[in-house]
C-alpha cells in the first residue's frame, strides 16, 4: 500500500469514529440536557389516542390539580405548562414515579400513579 493510501484510510477511520462518537453522545446525553435541538429531535413523543387523553385528563383533574392547580398552571407545585421544553420525556416520567424535592417543605410525592399511568401522563405533559 502506498503512503497516501494509508493516510486516507486513517482519515476515513478517524472521521467514522468521530461521527459514531457524536451520535452516541447525542443519544446518551442529549435526552436529559437542555440542548433544545437534540432534545426536540429525540422527543418524538407518540401522540395520545382519544381514550388515553380522556384517562390522563381524569388523572390530572383528580390527582395533580390538587397541587398544580386546575389548569396545571401552578399552585403549591410549579406550573407544568411547557414542561416538555424544560425536561425530557424520560425525566418527566421519572419524576412521576420517584417524586421530586423530597427534602423540601412541599415535595412532589412518589408513586401517585402506576408506572403505566406515569408513562401516559409524561407523554401528555411533554407535548402540552
Ligand atoms: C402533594 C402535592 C402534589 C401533587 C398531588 C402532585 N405534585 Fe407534582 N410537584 C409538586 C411539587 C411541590 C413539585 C416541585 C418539586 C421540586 O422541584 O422540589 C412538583 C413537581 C412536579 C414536576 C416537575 C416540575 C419541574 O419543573 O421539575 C412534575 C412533572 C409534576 N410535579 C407532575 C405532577 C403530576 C403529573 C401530578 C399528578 C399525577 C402531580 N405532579 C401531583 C407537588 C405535587
Amino acid at each position: 500500500m502506498k503512503l497516501a493510501d494509508s493516510r486516507l484510510g486513517v482519515l476515513i477511520f478517524a472521521a467514522t469514529v468521530l461521527v459514531a462518537g457524536a451520535s452516541a453522545w447525542a443519544l446518551v446525553f442529549g435526552r436529559d440536557h437542555h440542548h433544545g435541538q437534540w432534545q426536540t429531535q429525540l422527543r418524538a413523543v407518540q401522540p395520545l389516542s382519544a381514550a388515553e387523553r380522556d384517562r390522563v385528563e381524569a388523572l390530572a383533574k383528580s390527582i395533580c390539580a390538587t397541587c398544580h392547580g386546575a389548569a396545571l398552571t401552578g399552585g403549591v407545585g410549579p406550573s407544568l405548562t411547557g414542561i416538555g421544553n424544560r425536561r425530557s420525556l424520560a425525566r418527566i416520567e421519572r419524576i412521576l414515579v420517584q417524586g421530586k424535592g423530597k427534602n423540601k417543605s412541599v415535595s412532589m410525592p412518589s408513586g401517585l400513579v402506576s408506572e403505566a399511568d406515569a408513562a401516559l401522563l409524561a407523554r401528555w405533559l411533554a407535548t402540552r
